[in-house]
Formats: C-alpha cells, structure tokens, sequence
C-alpha cells in the first residue's frame, strides 16, 4: 500500500449501502466468505454506513468466521458521526475528542482490538491539522490503529499534513480514499500525479463502478431492487443518472460486449489498470455481483494501451494535463 510494507489485495469489499440496508447477516457472511476465498484480504467500513449498523454486522460476520486476525485488514473512517441528525457539537468531524471515540466506538461495533487502517472521511477545517496528525500518532502508539490516511482530501491538504508531520516527527497520512472510476478521474490522474511522486500514497478507491452505473443496469431505466431505486438515494440518482452519462455507458456496454466481457468486469480491470491504485472496493448485494466482479483480474490482460485508447476515446473523460 503506497510506500508502506502493507500488502492489500487488489480487489477488496466495502459495507456502504448494502450491509443492513439491503442485506442481512446470512448475506453479509457470505459475501465476506466469497470475498476472502478469493484472495481479498481488506475489508472496508464507516462509523456512518447504516449508523454504525454496518460495523456491527461485519463485526458479527468476522466473529462466526474465526478467520486469523493477521490474515485480513478492516477499516473504518471517522468524520461523519454516526448519530445522522441527532449528531451534537463533538460527534462529529476530527477533532481529538472524535477521532478517539470514533475509533474506540469502531473497535467495540467491529469486535476487534485494533483498526488495520483508519480514515479521516473528509477533511474538517474547523481542526488544526497538527491536531489530526498528533491524534492519528497518538491511536498508532497506543496500538488502537496501523496506519492512518485520508478520503476526499484535496493533495494540498493530504500534503499539509505531511508538512506537519515530517516537521513534528510523526508519522504522515499513508494512504487516501477517493472515487475512481470511468466517469470520476480528476483527482487520481491529474489531482494527486505529484504526491504518487513525490511522497508516495496508496489509495483504496470507492465506487469502481459508479454506485452501479458502470454496470449497464440503468441503460433503459431503474431496476427494481437496484440501489438508485432505494428511499433516501435521489440524490445519488442525480448524480448518476444524465443522458450524456448513460450514453457513454451504452456505448462502452457495446464495446464490452465485443471484448466478450461484462461491462461491468471491463469498468473494475480498467480502474485496477492503472499503476497507481492500491485496491478497488467493489460492493455487491449479490453473491452473482460479486462473482462476476472478481472476473476483473483475468480481464485485466486485455486492457493493451490500444483497447485503453479505445475506451478514453468513448468515454471522453481522460482529465488534460498541462503539456509542459
Ligand atoms: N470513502 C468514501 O467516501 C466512500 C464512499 C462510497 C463508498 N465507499 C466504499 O467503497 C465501497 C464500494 O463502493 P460502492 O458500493 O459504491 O461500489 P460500486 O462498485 O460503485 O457499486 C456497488 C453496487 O453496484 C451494484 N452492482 C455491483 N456489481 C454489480 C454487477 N456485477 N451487476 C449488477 N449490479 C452490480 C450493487 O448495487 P445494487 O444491487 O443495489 O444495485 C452494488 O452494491 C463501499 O462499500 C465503501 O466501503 C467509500
């Protein structure tokens, strides 16, 4: 992972939406199952997902399964509470006081004695970041976290914290989560180029397949039972769902489909492709989904640069970079 010595497997699994949401323990148990068979070995999660419902759930899946602790990596992030509105003054954001509770309260929902990695799910300006990176130390030397990292951070903030800590002797952000995909590549190809360089990163990428877009399901319509047909999503459906969006995902469905793969196994090959990912948290609320989605390894030797030309040219979101 980035410039640490920690091996996390290419594709991993994420609990957003779907544990307790959409799916039950006798689900979660056995997507994990599939998952770890397969070679994941980082499991992701949020203090926010399902308020808390989610960390105790794969906390209970962990349990049954009794899988060596050293074998497996688990996540969670801090920043949003997980009180929704009920949330007060302290609940909330990086402040000292949050990031300790937040990761006790994880540590005691997931059933486990430490945090593989622990985020920080935005940034907050309202903490000093000496506060942050002095906070992050603090969990890593009393053995409550391994290493700690970012999501959504701008590169001049994840850099403001490396500034800090290489000045207070600490240890620094060591990996960042952001959205990577098709239609999302701003920050990865164009934003971060220089902290891959420079410093180094690792980074866990969300949403591979655009909440399910990337899939071709939304093609002709909502699917019952899919996520954009969900309570409480319209606002990820507006996002998503916008005919110059759709149409470069039929078209790309089409080239798929020459290529003799799923579109949605050619969207995870393609973010995995690129050198500087670490891993793709794929979700699934189906044992189908998430079969399918591990094919993405043996799709991968078919991106050649010409097949990756291809794709840029039919999507048309390759970020400009300055020519000089
Ligand atoms: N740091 C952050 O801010 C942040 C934000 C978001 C997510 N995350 C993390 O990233 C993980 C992955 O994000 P994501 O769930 O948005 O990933 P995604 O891969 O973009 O979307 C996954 C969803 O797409 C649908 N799907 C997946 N494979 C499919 C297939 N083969 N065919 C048809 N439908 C399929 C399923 O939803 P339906 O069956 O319901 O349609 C599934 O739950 C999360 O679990 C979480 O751990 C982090």
């Amino acid at each position: 992972m980035g410039k640490t010595g920690l091996q996390l497997s290419v594709l991993s699994f994420g609990s957003w939406v779907t544990f307790h949401k959409q799916i039950d323990d006798s689900i979660s148990d056995e997507l994990m199952g599939i998952a770890y068979d397969n070679g994941i070995n980082f499991f992701d999660n949020a203090e926010v997902y399902a308020a808390g419902e989610s960390e105790k759930m794969m906390g209970r899946a962990l349990k049954k399964k009794s899988w060596d602790r050293t074998s497996y990596i688990v996540s969670s992030k801090a920043f949003f509470g997980w009180r929704g509105k009920q949330n007060k003054p302290n609940q909330t954001g990086l402040s000292r006081k949050h990031l300790m509770e937040a990761c006790h309260e994880a540590l005691q929902r997931l059933q486990i004695d430490y945090l593989d990695l622990f985020f920080c799910h935005r940034p907050d300006k309202a903490v000093p970041i000496e506060e942050v990176v002095w906070t992050m130390n603090i969990l890593i030397q009393q053995g409550k976290i391994l290493y700690w990292g970012t999501s959504e951070w701008s590169a001049a903030e994840i850099m403001e914290a490396h500034r800090v800590a290489a000045q207070l002797k600490l240890i620094g952000p060591a990996m960042e989560q952001p959205q990577y995909n098709l239609l999302e590549r701003e920050k990865m190809e164009k934003e971060y180029v220089d902290i891959f360089r420079t410093v180094g990163m690792g980074t866990t990428i969300w949403s591979p397949l655009a909440s399910g877009l990337l899939t071709g399901k939304y093609n002709n319509g909502i699917p019952e039972g899919s996520r954009f047909a969900l309570e409480g999503f319209d606002w990820l459906v507006q996002r998503w769902l916008q005919e110059d969006k759709l149409e470069r995902v039929r078209k790309l469905t089409a080239f798929a489909g020459e290529l003799g793969t799923p579109v949605s196994t050619l969207a995870i090959a393609w973010t995995i492709a690129n050198p500087n990912v670490t891993t793709a948290i794929l979700g699934a609320t189906k044992k189908e989904q998430l079969v399918e989605n591990l094919k993405a390894l043996e799709v991968l030797p078919k991106l050649t640069p010409d097949v990756l030309q291809q794709i840029d040219e039919i999507v048309g979101t390759k970020p400009a970079l300055p020519e000089y």
